[in-house]
Order: C-alpha cells, then structure tokens, then sequence
C-alpha cells in the first residue's frame, strides 16, 4: 500500500487546514496511507510522523491556522538536516510528501527530492501570495479581506476626525497585500517594497487632496517599505495634518478562511494528493485562471512574480 505524507511549514495561512483534509480525504480514497507530520520541517527532523484518518480532518475547513502545526526550520535548510528528515518518512516506510507552504517551505521540498528522492508535490500556502506559477496562494483571499475590513473602520474614524491613517500590512519582502487591500480599500496611497517611493510625494498627494476638500486619507504601506511608525512622524512634521497609525500584524494570518480560500485549497489539496499516487515529483499545484495547473518546481523557482503596477496606477487615479 502506498504511504503519503502531508506537512505544513513556514507561516500559516488560512486554509492549510482544508488543503490538509482535501489530502487526507483523496489519498484514502485512492487507497493510500496518510500520516501527517507535526510542526513541519522541526517535527520531520524530530520524526514527529502520525497516521491521519477520515475523522482527524473532520470539522476543520472552517478553522484557521494549522492543526498540523507550523515552523522555520533553520536546521532543514542544511543538508544534513534534510538527509536526517528523508531517514524519518523511511523508518515509517513513506516515500512521498506532500508540502503545504511558501517559497522557502517548497525549496526545502524541492531539495528534499533532489538530495533524498524523496517524492515531493507542493501547494503554495502563505497569504502574501509571492509564489510563482500560481495565481493565488492559499490564505491571501482571507488575509485581504481580514485587512481590509479593518481599514473600511479606520475610514470611519478618519472621516469623521479629518485624520490620516497609516496602516502597515504583511509582506516583508513584497506588496502583494498591500496593493490589494490599497486598491480595494481606496486607499490615497499604497507604499511598497517593489517601487521606490518618496515620502514627499506622498506629502504633496495629501496636501493636493486637502485644497481640493479632503480631510481624510488612509495609506497603506507594506511592512517591508517601512515603518508606520516612521511614516506617521514625517507625514505630522510635513504637514501638521493628525496623522494615526496601525500596524496590523499577525492577525492578518488568522481567522476562518473565506469560501475562495476553502475552494482554493480543497481543489489544489487534491490535485497534490492524486498526483503524488501516480509517481509525479517535484511539481507544485497552483491556481492559473480557473484551472488547476502543474509546474515544475525547478521552474517555479526560476520564475518571477512581479507586482502588477496597472494596478498601482489604478489606485493613484481612483485616489484623486
Ligand atoms: O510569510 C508570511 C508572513 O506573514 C510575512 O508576510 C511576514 O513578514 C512574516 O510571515 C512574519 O513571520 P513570523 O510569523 O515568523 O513573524
């Protein structure tokens, strides 16, 4: 009987635990054995390695986080740690995992299958949707829509105090999030690590929106374009405006996964699960359009995934 695998690693994302169940419940079905390994690469390291039923992944598509756990493995990204991960999946006669991540998670899977020849299928996980070869990575709908709705409250309090709000998203190396939540929340200016900015200009935006009438603003900026923090103190000096800020956190990768993310991770939680049963490796699932699509992670690892600046120019005419 064949035996497969499924972790999840790095940050977590709403809807891993759909992707999860979507494997566990497809795998049986083609007649595998699931086991699921806790604390992604730390736990395969440590050989923490348990069977999965039917029931175990029953009443979980609603619920964020992950119930596998998570981690940052530093030691996985050695060699030798994953030479001692390999060794684990064998003593429990598996040879094929299925990996539930972000980029460096699938690169961990992707070594994995090249050192160990351990089978290896990933699914982009991780809300700052920045993996290649997929339109859509698992929790980033959730995530969004969690920031979001903050920001339509902070609009309320800016209205009515004729106040700017800085508001400081996810995303330390990339502007996925803020790009999204800024154009969906009609924010004056959206600051992200991919395309200089100035915070002059943005002073000159604001100052050009209050001759016109203007009294409120919102700003969204992408943790890896700065600080809020920093950001409010030069905008109040610039300005003399009242200038608040929020920097949003953690909470950005928390909470029931919306119905695009429950979708999304059931349809590439299968997909995962019957192609690692027919001997396919080093591949990851993902979203292109409406299809579910295979790519070599060599590939994905050679593709870029660059911001959509239509966008950006879109969100600076609507902000006018
Ligand atoms: O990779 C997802 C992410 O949420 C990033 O946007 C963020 O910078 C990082 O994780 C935070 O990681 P940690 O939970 O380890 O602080």
């Amino acid at each position: 009987m064949q035996r497969v695998a499924v972790l999840t690693s790095g940050g977590d994302a709403p809807g891993m635990n759909a992707a999860i169940r979507a494997v566990v419940r497809t795998a049986l079905g083609i007649g595998a054995e699931v086991f699921g390994v806790y604390r992604g690469y730390e736990g395969l390291l440590a050989g923490d390695i348990r069977p999965l039923s039917s029931t175990d992944v029953g009443g979980i598509i609603g619920r964020g986080g992950t119930i596998l756990r998570s981690a940052r493995s530093e030691e996985f990204r050695q060699s030798e740690g994953r030479a001692i991960g390999a060794s684990h999946l064998r003593k429990q006669g598996i040879e094929k995992l299925i990996v539930i991540g972000g980029d460096g998670s699938l690169m961990g899977g992707l070594l994995l299958s090249k050192e160990q020849g351990i089978h290896v299928v990933g699914i982009p996980g991780s809300i700052d949707n920045d993996i290649p070869c997929s339109d859509l990575s698992i929790g980033f709908d959730t995530a969004i829509n969690t920031a979001l709705e903050v920001v339509d409250k902070l609009r309320d309090t800016a209205y009515s105090h004729e106040r700017v709000f800085v508001v400081e998203v996810m995303g330390r190396k990339n502007g996925f999030i803020a790009l999204e939540v800024g154009l969906a929340g009609g924010a004056e200016a959206i600051l992200i690590p991919e395309i200089p900015y100035s915070l002059q200009e943005v002073v000159d935006q604001l100052k050009a929106g209050h001759s016109r009438g203007k009294r409120s603003s919102i700003i969204v900026l992408a943790e890896g374009a700065g600080k809020a923090e920093d950001v409010q103190r030069y905008l109040i000096e610039a300005t003399g405006y009242e200038v608040r800020y929020l920097v949003l956190g953690h909470m950005q990768r928390g909470g029931s996964p919306t119905s695009v993310d429950r979708v999304l991770a059931t349809r590439l939680g299968a997909e995962a699960a019957k192609r690692i049963l027919r001997e396919e490796n080093a591949i990851m699932v993902g979203l292109e359009g409406t299809k579910i699509v295979a790519t070599d992670l060599v590939k994905v690892f050679e593709t870029e995934r660059k911001v959509d600046s239509e966008r950006l120019l879109l969100a600076e005419v609507m902000a006018q």
